[in-house]
């Protein structure tokens, strides 16, 4: 079987598992977390109390069962075998590219999606291919203050290999990018870049006031959607993006599969990333050439496991409603920082837009408590089965525009509800009482 028969195969069938969790109009925080094995564990006779989805969230019995039953039944390399289990495999591998492009409605997503490690990788393979090949000394890449090191680090090193500039788009005072001067910063640009919502601050990024720019100044548009995929409903050819990263363990997914979105006609010309089997036509001892894409930007032994496990995750968030998750983490993370504000006052300050009707905003809530180190925070909030992020969260620049060596963050998905808010209230009291 050659690459080039996969596609035909890809489009047939799905034997994902279904999931169980029957929701109404809203999302039933009991029936979902039913549906999560760890979430009802037993920590010192407790249950734990989960807040850090946005570093990487739990997963539902349907992708654990997804990736064991393809393990114990399925088995074997993908786009190599012709015997029965090899081609259940490749088609099994093949339908979750097709689910990981419906989910963010890619026109061809046979064509248009490649499977990587995580977004750090996605992004880097856009940098290493794209990028060599199309920036020189002088041309701009415009980010932001707010990215994650995954959208910095790359273009600080094609900067200091290729002398390409790099321009930053300003946070303003309410925590939202500033995108007052996006024109004149985007003079000269050959790629935007930044994210579609912050992991720190929960701001949600007006991606199509920046891809009308991009397109003004005819820019390409790189949009890291780590933190917005899983929780909002995305389509990237209403906002024109070029280039699209997502990740499966930030959705219910396993860990080891990221998401490459690209404009098919960008994945033709550009060249490949990894060498090695599965990306090649031909091999000879003077030379090789490439095979067609997806796959020639698949090098190796894929995350076959993943992929399907990845694949469960999004039928289940599809089953679900990508809308009511958002509906239903926005009215949480509304009552959490109303709850906080209220409890703690002055002890307390919250970095990220205030919650209103008229922006969205994600469910993340940073906050530094009472000059206590967010490291000892959320030591004596484990004490209690609270588990949140303390640290720079990847964003290093953006600690330097707050002012803070770090912050502690409670990060919601569907499981969380109002328990959990007041777990870590509760919880944070006791640090106040400790340290106060
Ligand atoms: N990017 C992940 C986070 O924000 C790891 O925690």
């Amino acid at each position: 079987m050659d690459n080039n028969n996969y596609a035909h195969v890809a489009v047939k069938g799905n034997e994902a598992p279904k999931p169980t969790a029957n929701v109404g109009e809203h999302i039933d925080t009991d029936k979902i977390k039913e549906d999560f094995p760890i979430l009802s564990r037993d920590q010192n006779g407790e249950r734990i109390y989960y807040l850090d989805s946005a570093s990487s969230s739990q997963k539902p019995i349907q992708v654990i069962q997804a990736m064991g039953n393809y393990y114990a039944s399925t088995h074997a390399n993908v786009h190599r075998g012709v015997y029965t289990i090899a081609e259940e495999a490749t088609r099994l591998y093949e339908n979750a590219r097709i689910a990981a492009g419906r989910l963010i409605g890619a026109a061809h997503p046979e064509r248009e999606i490649v499977f990587t490690k995580n977004v750090t990788e996605a992004i880097n393979l856009v940098a290493y291919t794209w990028g060599r090949a199309n920036l020189s000394r002088g041309d701009v890449v415009l980010l932001s203050e707010i990215e994650h090191h995954a959208n910095f680090v790359p273009w600080l090193m094609l900067a200091e290999e290729k002398g390409v500039e790099l321009r930053y788009i300003p946070m303003d005072k309410t925590y939202n990018l500033d995108l007052s001067n996006l024109v004149q910063l985007s003079a000269g640009a050959k790629l935007i870049a930044v994210t579609a919502a912050s992991n720190v601050l929960g701001s949600i990024t007006d991606i199509s006031k920046i891809s009308d720019v991009a397109k003004q100044v005819g820019a390409r548009l790189l949009v890291d959607g780590a933190q917005f995929v899983p929780h909002r409903l995305t389509d990237v050819k209403s906002i024109d993006a070029d280039f699209y990263g997502y990740t499966g363990h930030k959705l219910l997914g396993p860990t080891g599969i990221g998401i490459l979105y690209a404009k098919q006609e960008l994945l033709e010309e550009m060249p490949p990333f990894l060498g090695g089997g599965e990306m090649i036509a031909d091999v000879r001892l003077d030379g090789f050439s490439t095979t067609d894409i997806p796959w020639k930007f698949e090098a190796g032994t894929p995350p076959i496991a993943e992929a399907i496990g990845l694949h469960a995750a999004i039928d289940y968030l599809e089953q679900v409603g990508l809308d009511k998750i958002a509906a239903h983490e926005k009215s949480l993370t509304v009552y959490a920082i109303g709850a906080l504000t209220d409890h703690f006052g002055k002890d307390i300050t919250i970095f990220g837009p205030e919650p209103s009707d008229s922006k969205d905003r994600a469910g993340v809530v940073s906050f530094k408590f009472a000059d206590i180190h967010p490291h000892d925070v959320a030591q004596v909030l484990n004490e209690y089965n609270v588990c949140v992020r303390a640290g720079h969260h990847c964003a290093k620049p953006l600690m330097r525009c707050l002012h803070v060596p770090a912050t502690t963050r409670a990060s919601f998905y569907l499981y969380n509800d109002e328990e959990d808010v007041n777990a870590l209230i509760h919880a944070l009291e006791q640090v106040k009482k400790m340290f106060g």
